[in-house]
């Protein structure tokens, strides 16, 4: 069936470079004679996407030019506006989303977000509607994709964050604890432990590491070595940063300080990474379309933007490699 006009979305948590993705596909479908609608606030959006009398609200609907979306490749966060829709986790918003998408007559919808909201879009494709996903996420907790949209920005800004704390965190000879989000995920915790050169990293896919014990002897050990102050890094899925550098201190008498980062990792300028892999998979949303395909994501594999179908994507499962985990305390020796 040939594509006339297709729906774009974001939805879940925003994160940087939706808005380099949202350009890709709007500018690829348009160079492709395809007409494109915006949704705004992601699920919320669609399921409000009329008005009591039918017609279409224009709060939440709006159709793209080349225009709309001028000047937004550097901006983080989401033009479109973004969402966590309780009513679109009910088989009834699921219903009546799909109807939605039939009553827009969209050919296809292209899904920006994470986990939640490409569940979404799976139930969304048993309902009948070509769903094209693409992974948009700070948190990297796709299972079947080794990149997701906004990760390398989010890894950056905590980065150089640590990378501050670590001054203060010297002079004072102190211990730091630095929580990081990415849900019941540590790739943000590792990714920025390592380079940001923390002596641990306490993450929820291993946890061996959230042992306090042994975090207070490393830290006792690392004084006797000569380390005159640590930087722990803790996964927002173990928590309770704040609680842990009071207890440490309480039991072995180094000043420790928690400090969480927090949304600041949601937003900023997207790094080159981000902008380039938004760039293609929305490139790539478009282009799988032209193609006659449905129902797929765009994922990075082995290095590689490439598009799986969906639904399998989502049932893949993930198994904790502890590589980096390790290099990590090798060179905080
Ligand atoms: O999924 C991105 C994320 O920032 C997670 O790291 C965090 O757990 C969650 O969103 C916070 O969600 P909210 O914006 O609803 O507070």
């Amino acid at each position: 069936m040939a594509i006339k006009k297709i729906g774009v979305l974001t939805s879940g948590g925003d994160a940087p470079g939706m808005n380099a993705a949202i350009r890709a596909v709007v500018r690829t479908a348009l160079y492709n004679d395809i007409d494109v609608v915006g949704i705004k606030r992601g699920y919320e959006g669609l399921l409000n996407a009329f008005r009591y009398n039918g017609s279409i609200d224009s709060e939440n609907i709006i159709n793209m030019t080349p225009r709309s979306v001028s000047d937004i490749i550097q901006r983080g966060g989401t033009i479109l506006l973004t969402a966590r829709s309780e009513e679109m986790r009910t088989p009834e918003g699921q219903d009546k989303a799909a109807k939605n998408c039939r009553d827009l007559e969209l050919d296809a919808l292209v899904v920006i977000g994470g986990d939640g909201s490409l569940h979404g879009g799976a139930e969304l494709i048993r309902r009948g509607v070509n769903v094209i996903g693409l992974p948009g996420t700070i948190d990297l907790d796709l299972v079947c994709s080794e990149y997701t949209i906004g990760f390398d920005t989010a890894v950056n800004t905590a980065m150089e964050a640590i990378g501050k704390i670590r001054d203060t965190s010297g002079s004072h000879e102190r211990c730091s604890i630095v929580e990081v989000m990415g849900r019941n995920a540590g790739y943000i915790a590792l990714w920025c432990g390592l380079t940001g050169g923390a002596e641990e990293a306490l993450i929820p896919e291993d946890s061996a590491t959230n042992n306090h014990e042994e975090l207070e002897e490393l830290i006792q050990r690392n004084r006797k070595k000569g380390k005159t102050h640590n930087l722990i890094v803790v996964a927002e899925g173990i928590g309770n940063s704040v609680k842990m550098a009071k207890e440490i201190e309480g039991r072995i008498g180094i000043e420790t300080r928690a400090t969480i980062l927090g949304y600041l990792q949601r937003g900023g300028s997207p790094t080159a990474v981000d902008r380039l892999h938004a760039s293609v998979m929305g490139y790539m949303a478009v282009d799988v379309l032209l193609q006659g395909k449905q129902n797929r994501v765009i994922v990075v594999k082995n290095g590689k933007d490439v598009d799986i179908d969906l639904e399998e994507g989502l049932n893949e499962q993930r198994v904790y490699d502890p590589t980096m985990y390790n290099i990590l305390k090798t060179l905080s020796v």
